[in-house]
């Protein structure tokens, strides 16, 4: 969950490694610090931003070619300067920086301190890079082979840097569950958990395998398994361009991915869906066609946002496929011994593809034999090397904390891929599956046009910038929907909110409404429009705030709100595409009036790489 970056190379180290942080800030910003090797090894940290760390750097001695640095989301050990990254050994002859949990530190620490060692931090990465330490006096070893010796010790996640005083022409890097990627360029290396600081520098990558060691000395890259096995380098040319990550004008990259919608919705149907041709195919699903035409059940793990999605895939697949949906939090899926067979195809949701609880979630279906298939954001990510098959979502980086442009492009390859299995499985008619091809490619468009209630999102913002709490109301399809405008209000506003379906309100939570009580309620035109009717009729007569997502042209349910924001009309299978747009900009103009900081909310971090 934390940022880390590495140089070794012929420029000056520091400002190339404080750049990358602030491009990596978006996976977790409570403390940041750098090490940089010059004859000495000088480690530097502070609690809080890249930019405090900057700050303090001031007037320090910064030169080097060779160095590291990292922003961190802690897991062990509150945010402080003591439990910042990067963290010397007992001799300060070394130092790491590290991404992920070692679950079995506390036992190493004692074992360590049994033999002296001392530690001056509350993190399981001190004892990391102790153990490091000791390994290589115990055996009089280089650092490569202490770290590999280490590997075989420790239990959990990790993507870490280590730099030595003693071997000062080198940079050791591995990776087991945390994500981590090497730039190669002209002599010289760039490390990092994802590509944006590196895509400035080249754009030929190569990506690190879990139990795999990277060697950096004297030029050369070199890597082997945590067996010692020597493997090839793949140098991948990646296509991201830096403009791609940088805010395009817009105030906050939150804004810039919601507007990118209409584009990355669009670049996630390319190649796929030419509806013109008749040309409906995803090239990860073809070569498990069988498996899912004679699939008995589909399990869908995901968390957050993603699990939104695949609360709307399971209506889409039971829907148009008729096959058995299961959603499940992978956080509980993993430890609740599911029940997983060989029939099985498990389908995890994952923009980072870096969260591990869906990591874990699909080992667990793999080793049960279950057939994954991925569907992620990044290009690979753990989650997407280690499906069987899967699709990319193509929506370009997504660096808001709060997703948006990730949830619209999952729920298009979902609804890509629920047409193409029903379409092998014969459980779409023709005529439906064409006007469905059809209605798919025009939602970029129709989603420009829901952009444009811009003006009157930002005016019911001012109106509810003061709530305390807030209320989201859909049914069928707008469910799920419901559900993701409560989370993303919440998250970015910290307004507490819960999405319901309407139907549930009766149950309990209708208790709730009163005239402070703000209920969003997604009312599109679709088989359950009457029922919603009804359901606003409830609330209205406990005086509660109406505010309705509507069909363009409806005429009932603007007399009985107090606000409502048109979408255009569509296919009911594809309205959580549209109904969603207005509930993202509601959510982001909120926390703006409000003063939070909308792409890097509290407690927060773009990726949960622990669990
Ligand atoms: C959504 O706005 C949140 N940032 C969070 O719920 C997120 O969807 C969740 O952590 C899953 O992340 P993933 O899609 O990268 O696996
Ligand atoms: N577990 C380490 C710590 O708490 C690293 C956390 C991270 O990945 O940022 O410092």
């Amino acid at each position: 969950m934390c940022g880390i970056v590495a140089y070794i190379g012929h420029r000056e180290a520091c400002p190339i490694i404080l750049k990358g942080l602030r491009r990596l800030e978006y996976r977790g910003y409570d403390s940041a610090g750098v090490a940089l090797l010059n004859g000495n090894l000088n480690v530097y940290k502070k609690k809080g931003k890249v930019s405090d760390l900057e700050n303090f750097l001031s007037d320090k001695d910064t030169h080097s070619t060779i160095g590291m640095g990292h922003t961190r989301w802690a897991t062990h050990g509150e945010p402080n300067d003591s439990n910042a990254h990067p963290h010397y050994s007992n001799s300060s002859r070394i130092a790491i920086i590290h991404n992920g949990i070692i679950e079995n530190y506390s036992t190493l620490k004692t074992l360590l301190q049994s033999k002296g060692y001392t530690f001056y931090s509350d993190t399981d990465t001190e004892v990391f890079i102790n153990l490091i330490e000791n390994i290589q006096d115990e055996n009089n070893c280089k650092l490569d082979e202490a770290v590999r010796l280490a590997l075989h010790e420790v239990v959990g996640a990790y993507a870490i840097v280590v730099l030595s005083k003693d071997e000062p022409n080198q940079l050791i890097a591995a990776r087991k569950g945390s994500p981590l990627v090497i730039g190669v360029g002209q002599d010289e290396y760039f490390l990092a958990s994802d590509a944006t600081p590196i895509i400035e520098y080249t754009n030929n990558v190569v990506y690190v395998n879990d139990y795999e060691i990277a060697i950096i000395k004297d030029g050369e890259l070199n890597i082997k398994t945590r067996e010692d096995i020597p493997t090839t380098p793949y140098v991948q040319t990646l296509a991201l361009e830096l403009d791609s990550i940088e805010k395009g004008g817009y105030d906050h990259f939150m804004l810039k991915e919601i507007f990118e919608q209409p584009r990355s919705i669009h670049d996630s149907m390319r190649g796929r869906l030419i509806a013109a041709q008749n040309h409906l195919i995803m090239g990860g699903f073809r070569e498990f066609e069988n498996k899912f035409v004679n699939a008995k059940r589909i399990i869908i793990v995901a968390c957050g946002t993603s699990w939104h999605a695949g609360l709307v895939a399971e209506y889409l697949i039971e829907d148009l496929a008729r096959i058995p949906v299961e959603v499940e939090y992978a956080s509980e899926f993993r430890y609740r011994n599911p029940i997983i067979t060989e029939d099985d195809i498990v389908i995890a949701i994952s923009q980072s593809g870096e969260t591990a609880d869906t990591l874990a979630a699909i080992e667990l279906a793999k080793q049960k034999g279950a057939t994954i298939f991925g569907i992620c954001n990044v290009v690979g990510s753990s989650i997407a090397r280690a499906s069987h098959a899967g699709a990319y979502t193509h929506a370009g980086p997504e660096i808001g904390v709060a997703s948006t442009k990730a949830f619209t492009a999952q729920v298009t390859v979902l609804t890509l891929l629920a047409m193409i299995i029903g379409s092998k499985r014969g459980t779409i008619e023709t005529s439906k599956l064409r006007s469905l091809m059809i209605e798919l490619e025009n939602i970029p468009s129709k989603v420009e046009q829901a952009l444009e209630m811009h003006d009157k999102v930002i005016e019911i913002a001012e109106e509810l910038k003061d709530a305390t709490n807030a209320l989201y109301l859909g049914r069928g399809y707008n469910f799920p929907v419901a559900l993701e405008g409560a989370l993303k209000l919440k998250e970015i506003s910290y307004i507490h909110a819960e999405g319901y379906p309407a139907a549930e309100m009766k149950h309990g939570p209708i208790a709730l409404i009163d005239e402070n009580m703000p209920v969003i309620v997604i009312a599109t035109k679709d088989s359950s429009y009457e029922k919603i009717v009804s359901n606003i009729q409830e609330v209205k007569a406990r005086k509660g705030r109406i505010i309705a997502i509507v069909t363009e042209g409806d005429k009932v349910i603007p007399a009985m709100a107090e606000h409502v924001i048109e979408v255009p009309a569509t296919s009911e299978y594809l309205v959580p595409l549209l109904s969603v747009i207005p509930l993202q900009l509601l959510s982001y103009h909120i926390a703006v009036m409000r003063g939070c900081n909308v792409d890097q909310p509290r407690n927060l971090a773009k990726s949960v790489t622990v669990e």
